[in-house]
């Protein structure tokens, strides 16, 4: 098959002087002192219902952003059946022509949609200018292109012939729509789950997270920019369990591409089985859910690379990452060295609008977000089993800010060991050196999530120990280096056990779920 080579796309510096900062600044500026009134996209109408809801930034909740409109339960119901209705050109169209909207849709946000996509992201769910690149822009830029490559991979995979004989795979698109539901925290995952199911020909009802509404509305501007014929991708706002159970009761729900709580998606997973008479098709079920990722660093381990992994791979984004580091387990002989640099280079962080650039975190994304984050602080404030070492305040007068924050405890299941807080909030167990095995252990039990987790050595049998000892634990493993940052086409993403059901995202695996292939014998 002949389709543009998939590179990554370059990460670009926004170094100050550069063009890229002045242009992501002054579309900053211009987005934020504008308000937006997003309509749901369904079919060919953009609809306005008037029951709407308020858009602001997590870091100035009185600012106005303007507002969203809710859709009914009817405007749901009419989402599925403008999906159906594109689905009948959309599902035999050549896969040239779907690849050669998602292609566009890569250049359109590799050049003139870059400072807008990347502002939006900055202003909607507060990530510093850097964060918004390496997500918004390149990730998503990167998912557009590779997902191509998947695709004709995926429809390379063909049987043998024989004299005679013509034996073929013809790689449908599912039989009915696919619900996408996506989270606040990435802008790239937000555009990737519903386009790279409609790459393989299937039609979408997508429902964005109510904290990333705000971007979602300019990756759908991306999208019929690219043209994108409509219907294919149908954009709901509203409430979420009405929306969910009109969706999964239709005999043409065909499958689920979903990224949020564990929570959400167990509950879904159940509805799903209850309806799963009422179907045509066994639907695929595709979700990725929650982390609480480890960092682990044997005696042997440089402790200036384990502090910078801890700084980085807990904090950037406020920890609000699925891969964020958010436990770490470090032997006692290194954990004075570890512990003097990582303090520092908390303290180095600034906290404030991602307007001002030098700023490393900003809010986290909701007045929720921030009472269960401040009641772990509080909760360990006042533990004889914990103590908060840095950080430690919070203050949600103008924004929800929550300090970057350590706590240490004598506790190996002390509760922020095992309970997500998708936060700035990194719990550390110092071990004795001589029990490093059992230590692993402790990771390996305490792992309900298993998504991403690091492991710091330079002796190579404790690796390959390690490696053994937490088998299950991680999707993601990675050695030496922090566990966030996965690249789309190098390190595919995603975990089991609570974290998902591990279909890999930025691979093959995860598009093969989105056909259902028909094999063909024809006789000569
Ligand atoms: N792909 C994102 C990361 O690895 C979630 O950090």
């Amino acid at each position: 098959y002949n389709v543009p080579r998939a590179i990554n796309e370059p990460v670009k510096s926004y170094a100050p002087g550069s063009p890229e900062r002045e242009q992501v600044l002054k579309t900053y500026k211009e987005l934020y002192n504008s308000t937006v009134d997003i309509p749901l996209f369904i079919g060919d109408e953009e609809i306005k219902t008037g029951d709407t809801k308020r858009l602001f930034p997590p870091f100035d909740h009185q600012h106005n952003l303007g507002q969203y409109h809710q859709a009914d339960k009817p405007l749901v119901e009419k989402a599925i059946s403008s999906a159906l209705k594109a689905r009948e050109k959309w599902a035999t169209m050549p896969w040239e022509h779907r690849a050669a909207i998602f292609l566009k849709a890569a250049e359109l946000l590799a050049g003139p949609y870059r400072a807008k996509i990347n502002a939006a992201t900055m202003i909607a769910q507060g990530k510093t200018v850097h964060q918004a690149e390496i997500d918004s822009a390149c990730e998503f830029i990167d998912f557009l292109r590779f997902n191509v490559q998947f695709m004709t991979e995926i429809y390379a995979q063909q049987p043998v012939s024989s004299e005679g004989i013509w034996n073929r795979l013809e790689h449908r698109p599912l039989e009915g729509f696919v619900y996408a539901v996506t989270p606040f925290n990435f802008t790239a995952i937000a555009g990737n789950l519903p386009s790279c199911v409609a790459l393989m020909g299937n039609v979408v009802v997508w429902k964005p997270s109510a904290t990333q509404v705000y971007s979602a509305n300019v990756i759908m501007e991306v999208f019929q920019k690219a043209g994108l014929p409509k219907g294919v991708i149908n954009m709901v706002n509203g409430d979420s369990a009405m929306i969910t159970d009109t969706l999964l009761e239709s005999p043409d729900f065909a499958g689920i591409h979903f990224t949020g709580s564990t929570g959400v998606f167990n509950s879904m997973w159940a509805k799903i089985g209850q309806n799963i008479s009422k179907y045509k098709t066994y639907p695929r079920i595709v979700g990725e859910t929650g982390g609480k990722d480890f960092v682990w660093a044997h005696p042997s381990s440089n402790p200036i690379e384990v502090a910078t992994a801890l700084s980085r791979g807990a904090f950037e984004y406020q920890g609000q990452k699925c891969s964020a580091a958010s436990r770490a387990y470090i032997p006692a002989s290194i954990w004075g060295p570890v512990k003097e640099r990582v303090v520092a280079d908390i303290k180095s962080f600034k906290m404030g609008s991602p307007e001002d650039t030098s700023n490393f975190v900003s809010a986290v994304i909701t007045e929720a977000s921030f009472d269960k984050l401040a009641k772990a602080i509080d909760d360990a404030k006042a533990s004889s089993e914990a103590e908060v070492i840095v950080g430690g305040g919070y203050d949600k007068l103008k924004g929800w800010f929550i300090e970057p924050t350590i706590i240490v405890t004598t506790n190996p299941k002390y509760d922020t060991m095992s309970t997500e807080l998708f936060g700035p909030v990194l719990t550390i167990y110092v071990y004795e050196d001589a029990k490093w095995e059992e230590s692993l252990k402790l990771v390996d039990e305490t792992s309900i999530y298993a998504l991403t987790g690091a492991i710091f050595s330079q002796d190579r049998y404790a690796i390959d120990f390690a490696a053994k000892a937490l088998v299950n634990a991680a999707g993601n493993f990675y050695i030496n280096d922090k566990p966030t940052g996965a690249v789309v086409g190098q390190q595919p993403f995603g975990g089991a056990r609570a974290s998902g059901t591990n279909d890999k995202a930025g691979s093959i695996l995860n598009l093969l779920r989105w056909v259902s292939p028909r094999t063909i014998k024809e006789t000569f």
